[in-house]
């Protein structure tokens, strides 16, 4: 698939596979994956690692102030043929994953001035287009000229079961009813946040991969694509 290089915005709820998608789509166009989740459970590695946050909760101001130290890269590994997540000069890809940043992200990617420079990064890695970028504010702020946008959901038993089961191969230790919480409460922080709150942009097209497959949501997506394209 040649031609113009158009900007692909896919957001929606935690564990929709939203990356898996993304990442195929990405492969297929010759596009660069951008996961911006990866960079606000960075910014919560390092609040975690620099105590920042604790039993009482999280130290805004200091996180804010800390901010200008934190600095985050997506390095191609040609090993795994994966972009991998970097903080500060050190690969943090799997770190990034575990049950701590993630009871933690959601309150960490509230605040605003952590969502300005995260957002500001974001258009510069997307600014010569030719980008899958996934997240929650994609379509609506970041890029609310994209051509392409599409808002994932699924149910949440089944979204919670996916994620149990990625976090089982992987060796955490969890428990499903654990997970099925986190993502709720995920939800509920994403969608009521004040400042860019997880919500579907007025001309996105919804996904619901409750019930189908991922080759069957590529079929979808060549569909929207060619579309789209024809259209540029
Ligand atoms: O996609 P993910 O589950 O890895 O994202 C982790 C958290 O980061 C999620 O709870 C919400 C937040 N996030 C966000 O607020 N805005 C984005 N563009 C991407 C993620």
């Amino acid at each position: 698939m040649k031609g113009k290089k158009i900007i692909i915005a896919i957001d929606g709820y935690s564990s929709t596979g939203k990356s898996s998608f993304a990442k195929k789509i990405a492969q297929k166009l010759g596009y660069i994956y951008v996961d911006t989740g990866a960079m606000y459970r960075a910014v919560t590695l390092y609040c975690i690692e620099n105590n920042l946050i604790n039993d009482c909760g999280l130290n805004v101001d200091k996180i804010i102030e800390n901010l200008k130290e934190i600095s985050i890269e997506f390095v191609f590994n040609n090993k795994n043929e994966k972009s991998e997540t970097f903080l500060n000069g050190k690969n943090v890809e799997n770190k990034i994953r575990n049950v701590e940043v993630s009871n933690h992200v959601s309150a960490i990617s509230a605040i605003s001035e952590v969502r300005t420079q995260m957002v500001a990064l974001q258009r510069e890695i997307g600014k010569n287009k030719g980008i899958v970028m996934d997240g929650r504010d994609i379509g609506t702020v970041v890029f609310p000229d994209a051509e392409i946008k599409i808002f994932m959901t699924a149910k949440p038993e089944i979204r919670a079961t996916r994620r149990y089961t990625e976090l089982l191969q992987k060796g955490e230790n969890v428990s499903l009813r654990e997970i099925e919480k986190n993502i709720r409460e995920r939800d509920y922080i994403d969608a009521h946040r004040d400042t860019s709150p997880l919500k579907k942009a007025s001309d996105a097209i919804i996904l619901d991969n409750s019930d189908i497959s991922i080759d069957e949501q590529m079929q979808w997506f060549e569909n929207i694509f060619q579309s789209v394209i024809k259209k540029q």
